[in-house]
């Protein structure tokens, strides 16, 4: 599990100063969230955590974001290793024109998983404890002659750990475009973890939903902190109150102020902080 350390962070679009100086760090296996009014920076941010701020031409990047204590946009980076390890999960999902099966499969057909490397990343799942009810319990009983059993399993292991197994059990080979908005961010989840990532980045996650569906969201987010860094860009103060472990307040490309979250809310240690939560500026 990868600790992450932002040192320093400057980053700027042509002569637009974006962040400034960031210093901050996102515990393992809690939530963190960014917080902070539209514009302040906090997508750039996230962004810059598993370099997918690279695609954007114009963007600068100074000082260091620390994994484990190695750069990330140091020399030797492997960037799409990085990318691996750290997933994305953006504001509205893109399901894939094919089945639901299919797109939690896309991922580790395209790495060329092998099927020991499936079993293995199941395993590493099914010691955290969160998939009592998977056919994962039978798994050493499987027939393995029976041809892509471990990518049923797999499939099935992040449709439970996204929280959609129970609604789209009965149609895994129906089209992903048939799930309502809801669902197919739980799909778009499921996607992201069946790849195998050590951190969870999502931005405004639930931005498209309704709050019934926004909720299933925020419920497995809290489920999954138990097996992966999660970091949550929002802009809903009260999301941020509900999930958070750990806030960072970005205001204006600065950071206001970090820490665990009770500490945060309870006793803000900054004016702008204050009233941020107050309402009084936004
Ligand atoms: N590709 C880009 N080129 C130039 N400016 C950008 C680009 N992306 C974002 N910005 C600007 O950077 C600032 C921060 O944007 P962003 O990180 O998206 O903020 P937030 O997610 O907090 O709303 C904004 O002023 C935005 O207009
Ligand atoms: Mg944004």
């Amino acid at each position: 599990m990868p600790h992450i350390s932002l040192r320093n962070l400057t980053i700027t679009y042509g002569d637009l100063e974006v962040l400034k100086g960031v210093t901050a760090d996102i515990p393992d296996r809690q939530v963190t969230t960014i917080i902070g009014p539209s514009g302040c920076g906090k997508t750039t941010l996230l962004k810059s955590l598993n370099r997918l701020l690279d695609l954007n031409e114009d963007a600068r990047l100074y000082g260091e974001i620390l994994m484990d204590g190695i750069n990330t946009y140091g020399q030797n980076t492997d960037i799409l290793a990085l990318r691996k390890t750290v997933g994305f999960l953006s504001q509205r999902p893109y399901p894939l024109p094919m089945s639901i099966y299919d797109n939690v499969a896309f991922g580790p057909r395209i790495h060329k998983l092998s099927r020991y490397e499936i079993l293995n990343q199941i395993a590493s799942v099914e010691k955290h404890g969160l998939l009592a009810q998977c056919s994962v319990e039978n798994l050493f009983q499987m027939d393995m002659k029976k041809k892509n059993v471990e990518m049923d399993i797999l499939v099935e292991c992040y449709l439970r750990l996204s929280g959609l197994w129970d609604e789209v059990k009965d149609r895994l080979h129906g089209s992903a475009a048939q799930l309502s908005v809801g669902q197919q961010q739980r799909l778009a989840l499921a996607r992201t973890l069946a790849v195998g990532p050590e951190v969870i980045l999502a931005d405004e996650p639930t931005s498209a939903l309704d709050p019934l569906s926004s909720q299933l969201i925020e419920r497995q987010i809290k489920i999954l902190k138990n097996l992966y860094t999660i970091v949550v860009v929002t802009h809903i103060l009260r999301q941020a109150r509900r999930i958070a472990d750990h806030v960072i307040f970005l205001y204006m490309g600065e950071l206001v102020e970090d820490g665990p979250a009770d500490q945060f809310f309870d006793s803000p240690k900054d004016d702008r902080t204050r009233a941020y939560i107050k309402g009084t500026i936004s």
